[in-house]
Formats: structure tokens, C-alpha cells, sequence
């Protein structure tokens, strides 16, 4: 991989800088030793072209072809998590690194239909997350959010069932989000229509996005906008491409949570100097920054600012604007976004 190192004392800034997250599968976050150990513990017998070894997972992860080629790995490596502790494990393995790398808050993804199509039930999946969140928020300090995507290769129809078996999830609020991901082309936001408008009309406060844009041309960023009545868009890179999408944006305070290492380990990009990221600061489109799925592209939230500090060379003033914008973008609540705030002008204070 290109060399994506920055000072000792940027670091430190970027590191101390409150970050926020909103872009993070936590199915995406299992590591290969962690992957082994539950496949061990569980007695799961991994297909014969599944790299056998941690470090031969490394290897091929250095070498996805594409979205699709990553996502057949993905769904591979998942059926390793079968109980609770699985799912707790998983996520508070993420929760205390992001933590480590100063991410205050965080908004993650995962997929229910994924699990749920291999005999485990929602409420395992959930109940395993919940806990994680709670426990993360006690010994972090750390706030955070779960947000259920829908899987777009499967019909519309089978969406709108898991969201009926998630409703209790919304109610009580253990859910906060809807999302959309999964193979990007030839699936458009628009083939998700009832489902968006379902939590729409029966949960008024559950924030909602869709993965576009990162495959799929600017379209798809502007359906989802016109059809899902999202508020934000995960990826969205593709936006910059359509001037009248970049004002629409910006106008709106539509963030976009861009994954710069993500780009480029599915070669959407060759390098991170290639990304819109400057266009989008100049344009005032909000964006943060994201890891996607750490453990499968080399960094967590903390590698993908260091990668684009050394691309963009961002002013410690700047990089305050990114992290305000991404407090903003997040769905916590006023106070936790003051406090947030707050404490991004502290460390502002401290090194500028
Ligand atoms: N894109 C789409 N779907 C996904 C991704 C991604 O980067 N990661 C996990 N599911
Ligand atoms: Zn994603």
C-alpha cells in the first residue's frame, strides 16, 4: 500500500481531535484472528477457498477486484458469528479501538439479513450489538448509535419483512437508523421505496441513509435523496460529478460519510490524492471521515484521517471544520453534540 504516514505531532492532533463515525459495518470490523478464533469455537468449517490463516487473509485482502469480490469474502467471513457473545464480542472489539484511535461517537452498521438467512435470529444479532453499545458507553465513555441497512441484492419485499421483525427494536429505540447496502449496480435506491417509506411513517425519529454513489454514478446519490427521503449518504463520491447534487448538498447540510481506504482497496480509486475530498471542503458539502470495513481495508477511523492529512494537508482550522461537521451530521443529541463541539475547540486550543 502506498505510504499514508504523517508526523508524530499531526498524529497526536488527529487522534486527539473528537472524531465521529458513520460509516462502519460492524460485520466489517471482524479481524482475521478473531474470524479463526470463532470459527474454533463455534465449529464452523470455512469453505476451501477461504484463505486458511490470518496472514493469508491479509494477503487477500490486498487484492480485491471490486465491491462485489470484497462483499463475496464478506459474507463468507461472517457466518463465523452464531451466538450473542459472537456479536458482543465483535462489536466491542471495534468500540474500544475506535475509542483508542479518539472517536467519541459512533454510528455503525450492520446487516441483519445476513445472519438471519444462516438460522440466527434477529433477536440474537441485536440483542449481542445492544449490549456491546451500552457496555462501550459505560467503559469509554464513548457514545454510539445502531443503525440496520437493508441488503439491496435481496427484493424489496424481504427488506420490508426484516423491518417488520426489527419494529420492537425502533420502538424502544435500540435501533436509530435505516440503511441501504450491499452491491451498489444494478440495484438503485429507488427499488427501496416502501421500505424507506415504512420507518418513515411508523418511526418518525429513526434517521435514514443509504449507501450510493461509491460504485453507482451521481444518480444514485440524487434517487436517494428523491425517493428514500434520506438525509445523508454513505460514500457519495460520485456527486462529484453533478454540480447541481454538489449544491444541493451543501444548501442542505446533506453529509456524506466518505471511506477513503475503502476507495481504495475496491480500486474505486488508485490512490487517496484521487478523491473528491478537497472539492467537497471548497464546495461546503459536509463530509467525515470512515473506515468502512477495518478490518478487511487496513485502518480504522484514525488511519483514514492520518491518509487524508497526507493528501490534502488540511489546517489544524480545517480539520476542526471537518470534525465539527461531522458532530453536526450525527444523529446524537443537541447536548452530546455541544459537549462534542467543545471539546473539538479545547484540542484546537492545544495544538494550533
Ligand atoms: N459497500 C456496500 N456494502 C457494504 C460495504 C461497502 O463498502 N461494506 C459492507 N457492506
Ligand atoms: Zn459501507
Amino acid at each position: 500500500m502506498a505510504n499514508y504516514e504523517c508526523s508524530e505531532k499531526f498524529t497526536s492532533f488527529l487522534q486527539e481531535l473528537p472524531k465521529c463515525e458513520h460509516h462502519v459495518h460492524l460485520e466489517g470490523t471482524l479481524e482475521p484472528a478473531l474470524l479463526f478464533q470463532l470459527a474454533k469455537r463455534n465449529n464452523i468449517t470455512l469453505p476451501s477457498h477461504f484463505p486458511p490463516t490470518p496472514e493469508a487473509c491479509n494477503e487477500r485482502y490486498n487484492n480485491f477486484a471490486d465491491l462485489q469480490d470484497f462483499l463475496d469474502h464478506y459474507y463468507i467471513g461472517m457466518g463465523v458469528l452464531i451466538k450473542e457473545d459472537d456479536f458482543y464480542d465483535l462489536a466491542m472489539e471495534y468500540f474500544k479501538k475506535a475509542s483508542s484511535d479518539g472517536c467519541l461517537h459512533s454510528e455503525v452498521f450492520f446487516d441483519p439479513q445476513g445472519h438471519v438467512e444462516r438460522g440466527i435470529s434477529i433477536d440474537t444479532v441485536v440483542k449481542g450489538f445492544d449490549r456491546a453499545c451500552k457496555d462501550a458507553t459505560s467503559k469509554f465513555g464513548t457514545t454510539n448509535k445502531l443503525i440496520m441497512c437493508l441488503l439491496r441484492h435481496l427484493p424489496s419485499a424481504a427488506g420490508l419483512e426484516t423491518i417488520k421483525s426489527a419494529s420492537p427494536y425502533y420502538e424502544q429505540g435500540i435501533i436509530h437508523g435505516l440503511g441501504l447496502d450491499s452491491s451498489e449496480k444494478p440495484f438503485p435506491p429507488e427499488l427501496f421505496k416502501e421500505c424507506y417509506d415504512h420507518v418513515n411513517e411508523n418511526f418518525p425519529n429513526v434517521g435514514l441513509t443509504a449507501h450510493a454513489g461509491e460504485e453507482g454514478d451521481s444518480s444514485y446519490v440524487a434517487n436517494a435523496f428523491n425517493h428514500l427521503n434520506v438525509t445523508r449518504i454513505d460514500h457519495g463520491i460520485n456527486s462529484q460529478h453533478d454540480e447541481e447534487l454538489l449544491n444541493k448538498l451543501a444548501d442542505g447540510r446533506h453529509m456524506l460519510s466518505v471511506c477513503p481506504l475503502s476507495n481504495v482497496k475496491l480500486q474505486v480509486v488508485k490512490d487517496v490524492a484521487e478523491l473528491p475530498i478537497q472539492l467537497f471542503f471548497d464546495k461546503n458539502v459536509p463530509f467525515s471521515i470512515n473506515s468502512d470495513d477495518p478490518a478487511y481495508f487496513g485502518g480504522y477511523i484514525l488511519d483514514n484521517y492520518v491518509a487524508v492529512h497526507t493528501r490534502f494537508g488540511f489546517s489544524h482550522e480545517q480539520w476542526c471544520t471537518i470534525a465539527k461537521n461531522g458532530i453536526d451530521g450525527s444523529w446524537c443529541d443537541e447536548d452530546r453534540k455541544k459537549q462534542l463541539r467543545e471539546k473539538v475547540d479545547e484540542v484546537y486550543k492545544k495544538h494550533a
